[in-house]
């Protein structure tokens, strides 16, 4: 039975994440943290405040993650140095903290999996969107998120963005001059002259639309999150794997 830790376990996510491993087979929910705790509990497990001494006083395997940006990078070193493995969906690790956590993750021998999407369409659409990207010489992201969302913008875009830039150096072929007249119209400048759009506003769970552009024609490639438990399989999947694996893992697609 893998023994699995809830960390943001009041959150949207990590309270869809309970259930989704209380309903799973072969594992179960060991321990509950969230710093907004006030001695709730759920089926005997007590939630606590602090996941240091919650990792100290209960014997857990994994670890799932969706807290906030800014705790994410501690709460991911504190469970390898306590042993357990870290599933993380919380979004804004920098690149130099994603290299801590993999150096971390190899001198430790302790499995690490980061998934910036945990729904199997999402993961598709940025592999599609990869495919794509080597035969259209422009393109732009807009991801749209309900507007309690902290970064912008949202790892899946950032991740898309990435692949897309794998395989061709400049998205805005022919684009002319531009002036914004308004700062940030035109959205922010990844790499490759990728242009990333970030919409927040309620009615939104995580969408997001990858637009190519050539001669005559345009390609929309889309994703809709319309309900939190789309990302459950991804997680009960991402469990099971790093559970019986000790490597760092970024992105789901590479358990698939
Ligand atoms: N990877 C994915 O597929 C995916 C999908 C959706 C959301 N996300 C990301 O997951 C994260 C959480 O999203 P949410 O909508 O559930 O947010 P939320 O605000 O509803 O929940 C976060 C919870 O974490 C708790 N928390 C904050 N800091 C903590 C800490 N240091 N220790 C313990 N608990 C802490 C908060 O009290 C809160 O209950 C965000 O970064 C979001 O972008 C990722």
């Amino acid at each position: 039975m893998i023994k699995v830790a809830v960390c943001g376990a009041l959150g949207k996510m990590g309270s869809e994440v309970v259930l989704a491993v209380t309903e799973a087979e072969g594992m179960e929910v060991a321990a509950l943290i969230d710093i907004a705790a006030t001695g709730q509990e759920i089926n005997g497990v007590k939630f606590e405040n602090n996941l240091e001494s919650a990792l100290k006083n209960t014997k857990v395997d994994v670890i799932v993650d969706f807290t906030q940006p800014k705790s994410v990078y501690e709460n991911a070193i504190t469970a390898i140095n306590a042993g357990v493995k870290p599933v993380i969906g919380t979004t804004g690790l920098s690149d130099e903290q994603l290299a801590e956590i993999k150096k971390l993750s190899e001198e430790e021998n302790t499995g690490v999996l980061i998934a910036p999407n945990f729904a199997i369409g999402a993961v598709l659409m940025m592999k599609f969107s990869q495919m794509a990207a080597k035969y259209f010489k422009n393109a732009e992201i807009i991801e749209l998120h309900h507007n309690q969302k902290k970064d912008a913008p949202s790892g899946t875009a950032i991740k898309t963005a990435q692949l897309m830039a794998s395989v061709q150096d400049n998205f805005a072929n022919g684009n002319c001059a531009e002036v914004e007249t308004i700062e940030g119209s035109r959205g922010g400048n990844f790499e490759s002259n990728i242009r990333i759009h970030s919409v927040r506003m309620p009615g939104f769970v995580a969408s997001q639309e990858v637009i190519f552009g050539a001669n005559g024609e345009t390609l929309k490639i889309r994703h809709d999150s319309i309900d939190r438990k789309c990302f459950m399989s991804g997680v009960v999947l991402s469990v099971r794997y790093i559970f019986e694996n000790n490597n760092f893992i970024y992105g789901l697609e590479n358990i698939l």
